[in-house]
């Protein structure tokens, strides 16, 4: 899949205008779109300042020299690059395998428009499966109970590299929810929305207007 994901992120690099302020999202697909940026930067001179969504594509972003800067220097962009766990047809998507769906979605939320880049497995009928949220930890247990309330079950995201609970780049912790069906997404992201404790889902159901999906193919 890394050849469809190399594909998907230089496309969406080439989108990139002189002089866009463009959110930089998390994971594999974006770090292929990072590649390419540095490439222009180097053989167009095109200048871009980026808003990072984790810690990883700020370190990455430093190593490549692709300026960085906040969203509250820039709390408009003209873009935001990202990629996805599941896309279904009316562009409303699951995200946050990599427990960054908090600060992604607010970069989506300051961006003129939201280019998704993912290989061909991301491609979806219908969302299902886990729904990553992350969460204030004093309220963990609360949360999941009022996820069993919604019908599905929760379970603290355990990472390697350290025992216990994998903490978010803000601190909190992630639950990984599993609805057997998701007949609903906009009302389930709206449901979970609502469960105070509960910082962000993984579902971006909001913004389909503005997303734009850019599909690697091996
Ligand atoms: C990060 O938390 C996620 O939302 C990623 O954007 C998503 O998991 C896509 O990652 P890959 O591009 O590595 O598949």
């Amino acid at each position: 899949m890394d050849s469809a994901k190399q594909e998907a992120g230089y496309r969406a690099a080439e989108r990139v205008r002189d002089g866009d302020i463009i959110g930089i999202g998390t994971g594999s697909t974006v770090l292929y779109a990072m590649e390419r940026l540095q490439q222009r930067m180097y053989e167009e001179k095109l200048t871009i300042l980026g808003v990072p969504t984790s810690y990883q594509t700020a370190y990455r972003a430093v190593e490549m020299e692709i300026p960085l800067t906040s969203l509250d220097a820039h709390p408009r962009l003209d873009l935001a690059i990202d990629g996805a766990d599941q896309v279904d047809p009316q562009l409303r998507m699951i995200k946050g395998r990599g427990g960054a769906h908090l600060r992604e979605k607010c970069v989506v939320d300051a961006a003129e428009t939201f280019l998704v880049i993912v290989d061909e497995s991301k491609c979806v009928t219908h969302l299902s499966g886990n729904v990553p949220v992350e969460v204030l930890s004093f309220a963990c247990t609360s949360v999941l109970r009022r996820i069993v309330d919604l019908g599905g079950s929760g379970e603290i995201r355990t990472g390697s590299g350290k025992d216990g609970p994998v903490i978010s780049d803000n601190g909190n912790l992630i639950i990984d929810c599993r609805f057997a069906d998701i007949p609903s997404p906009e009302e389930l992201e709206m449901k979970l929305a609502a469960i105070p404790g509960i910082v962000e889902s993984g579902l971006f159901t909001r913004y389909t207007d503005k997303t734009e999906l850019m599909v690697g193919k091996k």
